[in-house]
């Protein structure tokens, strides 16, 4: 009998899974464990996988193009491209971030079986989700890609800075679309990692300024690496989660849920 950690055969598409950050770190741990992967990013892989499409992801034409290529039956998806904001626009971000990843994944569950299931990458940044349901609803419950952006370019104040934003529509349309995901026997969640040692990094020490990132407080002591974002990823989308749908998982060392019941609290930031 199979164990339930198996990946052996599993025909998996991983987005954002070129160049060096968790993607990347998913894509190997992924291989190793046997999957048949299929990349889309702009980057290459970092390993031989079975399929890479190089496409941009704020096209929907080529999103849709790639997963035709890729074809036949998907057992998981993995969401893990995405921009830091800052010196992307607030409408690329939005659109590469949230409005691509809904259409992936509306495009990869069609093949899905039951017992399917989807993994996306959201952030710490986006810890304030659960109060802005009402905010995202709207956003959430468009019709399509189309819809999606339609919406992003109504509504500029919503989406302001574009990075916070993006990640707690992540979080709403996750929680929301595991519904009647549920019904068709598929599940999907999403983590929120904290600062992580990717390339990415680097925008938010321009962004935030390096000393804040230094100093950020991470009760587990230390930035995450690529690889420990990719484990629990690995982990959502194996049989081992079958009970776990609609959960956002913080994966971020320990920090948010220490400022929620106020062991840490801002100060801590050294925001003054
Ligand atoms: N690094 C962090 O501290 C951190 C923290 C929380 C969340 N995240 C999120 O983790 C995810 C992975 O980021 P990372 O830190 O590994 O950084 P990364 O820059 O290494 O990975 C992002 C990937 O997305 C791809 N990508 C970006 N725009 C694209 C487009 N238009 N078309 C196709 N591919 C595109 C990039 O090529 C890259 O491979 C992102 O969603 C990011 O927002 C990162």
């Amino acid at each position: 009998m199979p164990s339930v950690w198996d990946y052996q055969d599993q025909r998996v598409v991983v987005s954002g899974g070129g160049g060096s950050g968790m993607g990347a770190a998913t894509v190997r741990e992924l291989v190793q464990l046997g999957a048949e992967v299929h990349v889309i990013d702009l980057k290459e892989p970092p390993v031989e996988v079975a399929g890479y499409h190089a496409v941009d992801l704020r096209d929907p034409d080529a999103i849709a193009g790639a997963v035709t290529a890729i074809g036949g039956t998907i057992d998981a998806l993995f969401n893990c491209a995405g921009l830091p904001g800052g010196r992307f626009s607030d409408l690329d971000t939005m659109t590469v971030n949230f409005a691509s990843l809904r259409h992936l994944t509306d495009l990869v569950v069609e093949r899905m079986r039951s017992g399917g299931a989807v993994a996306s990458i959201s952030s710490a940044a986006g810890a304030s989700w659960s109060a802005n349901i009402a905010k995202w609803m709207p956003l959430a419950t468009c019709g399509g890609f189309v819809e999606t952006v339609r919406w992003l370019e109504a509504h500029p104040e919503e989406i302001a800075s574009g990075y916070a934003p993006s990640k707690e529509a992540i979080m709403v349309w996750t929680v929301w679309r595991s519904y009647e995901l549920a019904s068709r026997g598929i599940r999907i969640n999403c983590t929120a990692p904290g600062p992580t040692q990717t390339p990415m990094m680097s925008e938010f020490e321009d962004q935030m300024g390096k000393a804040f990132m230094d100093n950020y407080p991470v009760p587990l002591g230390k930035r995450q690496t690529p690889e420990e974002q990719a484990h629990p990823l690995i982990f959502l989308n194996s049989k081992a989660a079958s009970a776990l749908t609609g959960e956002v998982v913080l994966t971020d060392g320990g920090t948010m849920g220490a400022l929620a019941v106020g062991t840490l609290d801002v100060s801590a930031f050294g925001l003054g």
